[in-house]
């Protein structure tokens, strides 16, 4: 069978099915190459939205189709079966053949390392049976499994088992796209948690037996955690006898919400001190909380259609960022997810892939699954929850989870609850979801007779397919100091509606400092003409902490910029600011160090870019270096001092205030490597006991183009541990020197464990010679041809992180026409591959700018 030419799928065309599904029975004869499927399902049809009876079903073999117990001969093709079927009530029965261990594309049913295991979402389902793989169509499913495997797991709760099969019962209707199974040589690490109301539910923590059964602790005590949360900020208990999650190596996302059987990618669950450094355990926290809250914003309430998909990511992103706050800084979170978001987000809107949080079209919905759709929908969520106040934010919420508990909902309901519990008109408001691109907010400011003026300007560009926008409504969330340090207005929050509006106020003895958008209030971008001595007076006093880092920052931003564009020496305004931050132990430490990170050279392109210069991804990589050695001889006489405040004593603990306090030292380090030629850091890696000391201090070696011995030493410690191992091929792509990141790309693939069948290890080696600026964008185009060769191999085996890891070239009209020219040769060449899937197909068309999306 061949593919059909790619089609476009519009929000606009939605129309519900033609038919009800009662309830699903599956039975799965476990077979590597030849694993049966049987369904049965009640049919019952919708009178209101009469329609053919089609059944999406992709790659199946159908061995026979039965109506009523009659055998029937459908009309098949390559995206499924349409058949002639009662004006009532019926029985459909069909058994298909499928062969998960030639799966490679990791969606429907495949094996890894000789487990089985499913990924429906978002249109995976319709590779294991036929069915009608929509969010909209929610049954009731029983499933039956017989293999000769130790565990067998399915959704809901557990029926029976015995010698070589088990059932399983779902009681809660859900869509095909959260169906998963599991079946293989697995250990459970258990736990055990009572609801609010007194139920107890059982927790397993699947993964192959070995080493890995030392690493389900800290995520057991995650999913114990989230359950709690979800039941005291949001009033959201569990409602199954039990939650399963499984490990698999193999997996094209971090995790998968199943309806109670979470799979997740080895990457997102398995922790231990040794092999897991501080960022991954406030990763895996977060993704366990992720998982575990879409049981609520997801499975009990679903998306009616895949153009919805931010009704529940937005919202359970939100969610687990509130979670992640409440771990440990409020603060010290959102300043990590403005970073994100304005490093990715924002480069994602500003290029050929931008998009609405809600899209109106796509080819291929997996394309869609984006930061936009995701840290953009939660920030949408964010700037609700800010507008309305807390009271009425947790209110509406309420009335969503009543209203919509066990429905397939929309925005247009999500919007409707905010404005029927709070009484406001949402209607400007819905063009956050319908407008893509970031917003400019420009800012001028008046003082006269004791009132001060705050004006305001936004406009948002153009953006594919969208050539005007309209206003919309940005809460601006200002506070005033006065300039002896103290905050003379507290926050408040401004509601701009217009395209430009004015803020007055009054009774001021003095002109103001403005702090604006406190917080992040809005995901724009703030233009402000701002001295360099105002941005250091905010970053020594502002009273909202975010501001005060985002000062900083934006003093960085200017020092780097104009060492590349001017050869400036680094402005001695940031350099004092950054020593009183440092000194400063009354702060906490996570907040010291985000204030000594510096923007990403991909980040100074794209300001670069903005300021009408073509950046020169070299200049901006020696730059970046000249300053980090700069703030090591300004900081020189505090860096040891603070570095040893930050020694923890004891076992290691990933929690926030620990973490913090490695994360400070380890800045103190990266920056002392400048100077001692890597002594303390060769001290730290010898005396490490943890994964966070252990490769901080590599990681500095590697960088000052010392650390060989270290790092070969590393390699022979861990090789058998993947995970780890992971990590080690990303930092030797992402630490080589820029003309040489390509051939260390090249080299690393011809090791014996690079095997580009997993995605965790191509994206360690591609994505981060992909995420190497210098590297990547190299004058030669040596490594844009690297990256495209190996894509189009991918293409063949896995399209959809193929498709994603396409994004590397998404901000190519930034650069000369020299590097402009090689990349595109590279898209056409792609584009043109033979059989290239319809995912990679779609991603390569919206960045030539074939097709308006
Ligand atoms: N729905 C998953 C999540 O956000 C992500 C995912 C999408 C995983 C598609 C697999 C496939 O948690
Ligand atoms: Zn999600």
């Amino acid at each position: 069978m061949k593919d059909a030419a790619p089609q476009t799928i519009y929000l606009k065309d939605y129309r519900p099915f033609g038919y009800h599904i009662d309830d699903v029975h599956l039975t799965f004869r476990l077979s590597p190459e030849a694993t049966r499927v049987v369904a049965r399902m009640s049919v019952r049809p919708n009178a209101a939205y009469p329609g053919a009876f089609f059944l999406h079903g992709q790659d199946l073999k159908l061995i026979w189709a039965k109506i009523d117990g009659a055998e029937v001969t459908p009309d098949v093709t390559d995206a499924g079966l349409t058949c002639d079927v009662p004006d009532a009530p019926f029985v459909w029965e069909a058994e298909v053949e499928i062969s998960p261990a030639t799966n490679t594309a990791l969606e429907g049913l495949y094996m890894s390392n000789g487990m089985y295991c499913t990924q429906c979402e978002a249109e995976g389902f319709r590779k294991i049976t036929f069915y009608p793989d929509r969010p909209d169509v929610m049954s009731v499913f029983t499933v039956r499994i017989e293999g000769d495997l130790p565990v067998l797991l399915s959704n809901g709760n557990p029926m029976g088992q015995g010698d070589g099969w088990a059932e399983w019962h779902d009681p809660w209707p859900k869509p095909a796209y959260l169906f998963a199974l599991v079946g293989g040589d697995l250990v459970a690490h258990p736990g055990q948690f009572t609801t609010m109301s007194g139920k107890d539910v059982d927790l397993n923590i699947y993964v192959r037996p070995g080493p890995d059964e030392d690493k389900c602790a800290f995520g057991m005590e995650a999913l114990k955690r989230s359950m709690t949360w979800d039941e005291e900020v949001y009033g959201r208990e569990y409602d199954l006898d039990i939650f399963n999650i499984v490990a698999v190596d193999d997996f094209n996302m971090g995790a998968m919400e199943n309806k109670g059987l979470n799979i997740f990618n080895s990457s997102c669950v398995l922790a231990s001190p040794e092999t897991s450094t501080d960022a991954n355990f406030e990763r895996i926290d977060a993704i366990i909380a992720h998982e575990y809250f879409h049981n609520w914003t997801g499975n009990r309430i679903t998306c009616r259609d895949w153009f919805q998909l931010c009704l529940k990511e937005g919202l359970t992103v939100f969610r687990d960022q509130q979670y992640t706050g409440d771990q440990g800084s409020h603060a010290v979170k959102r300043i990590e997810d403005a970073i994100v978001l304005r490093s990715h987000q924002f480069r994602e809107d500003n290029g050929p892939l931008a998009h609405p949080v809600r899209p109106e079209s796509f080819i291929e919905i997996n394309n869609f699954y984006t930061i936009t759709v995701y840290e953009k929908g939660a920030e949408l969520i964010g700037m609700l929850k800010r507008l309305v106040g807390d009271a009425a934010y947790y209110k509406a919420l309420d009335l969503y989870f009543t209203r919509h508990d066990g429905q397939a909902a929309t925005i247009e309901d999500w919007l409707k609850v905010f404005e029927d519990s709070t009484g406001r008109d949402l209607t400007q408001f819905k063009r956050w979801y319908e407008q893509a691109g970031t917003p400019r907010l420009a800012v001028t400011e008046d003082f006269k007779d004791g009132t001060y003026a705050l004006t305001f300007t936004q406009t948002t560009p153009p953006t594919p397919g969208q050539d005007t926008k309209a206003p919309q409504v940005i809460p601006v969330a200002v506070g005033l100091m006065s300039d002896d340090g103290t905050e003379v207005l507290p926050t408040q929050v401004l509601e701009m509606t217009k395209a430009e509006q004015t803020f007055t106020f009054d009774g001021l003895a003095a002109k103001p400092v403005p702090s604006i958008l406190r917080d992040f209030s809005a995901p724009v971008i703030l233009q402000r003409d701002q001295t360099n001595a105002e941005r250091a007076f905010l970053m020594a006093h502002d009273t909202d902490p975010f501001n005060r880092w985002d000062a900083g920052n934006a003093l960085a931003r200017d020092v780097y910029r104009r060492m590349v564009t001017e050869d400036a020496a680094p402005d001695a305004a940031y350099l004092d600011g950054i020593a009183a931050i440092l000194r400063d132990d009354s702060l906490d430490p996570a907040f010291r160090a985000l204030v000594l990170s510096l923007p990403s050279e991909d980040d100074m392109a794209q300001d670069l870019a903005d300021a009408d210069h073509i950046p020169d991804p070299t200049a901006i990589h020696h730059a970046g270096e000249a300053l980090r050695v700069a703030m090591a001889q300004h900081l020189q006489d505090i860096l040891p001092r603070v570095r040893a405040d930050m020694a923890i004593n004891g076992p290691y603990s990933p929690d926030a205030k620990s973490a913090g306090k490695r994360s400070l030292g380890n800045a103190c380090l990266a920056l002392l490597s400048r100077l001692d030629g890597g002594a303390a850091a060769a001290a730290q890696y010898k005396a490490a006991d943890n994964m966070t000391m252990q490769i901080a201090a590599l990681a500095c070696l590697l960088k000052i183009g010392k650390g060989a011995d270290e790092s070969a030493a590393f390699r022979a410690q861990w090789r058998e541990d993947r995970l780890v191992m992971d990590k080690w091929f990303g930092l030797t792509v992402s630490s080589a020197a820029p003309q040489d990141a390509a051939a260390t790309a090249d080299r690393l693939t011809a090791e014996p464990d690079f095997d580009m069948k997993n995605p965790n290890r191509f994206r360690a080696v591609f994505g981060a010679l992909a995420g190497h600026a210098a590297g990547f964008h190299d004058p030669s185009g040596v490594s844009y041809r690297m990256l495209g060769d190996w894509l189009a191999r991918l293409d063949a085996i896995n399209p959809q992180t193929t498709a994603r890891m396409t994004t590397a070239f998404a901000t190519w009209k930034r650069y000369d026409s020299n590097r402009q020219a090689m990349i595109r040769t590279v898209l056409k060449g792609l584009e043109a591959t033979p059989n290239l899937s319809r995912d990679t197909g779609e991603m390569v068309g919206r960045m030539l700018g074939d097709t308006p999306s």
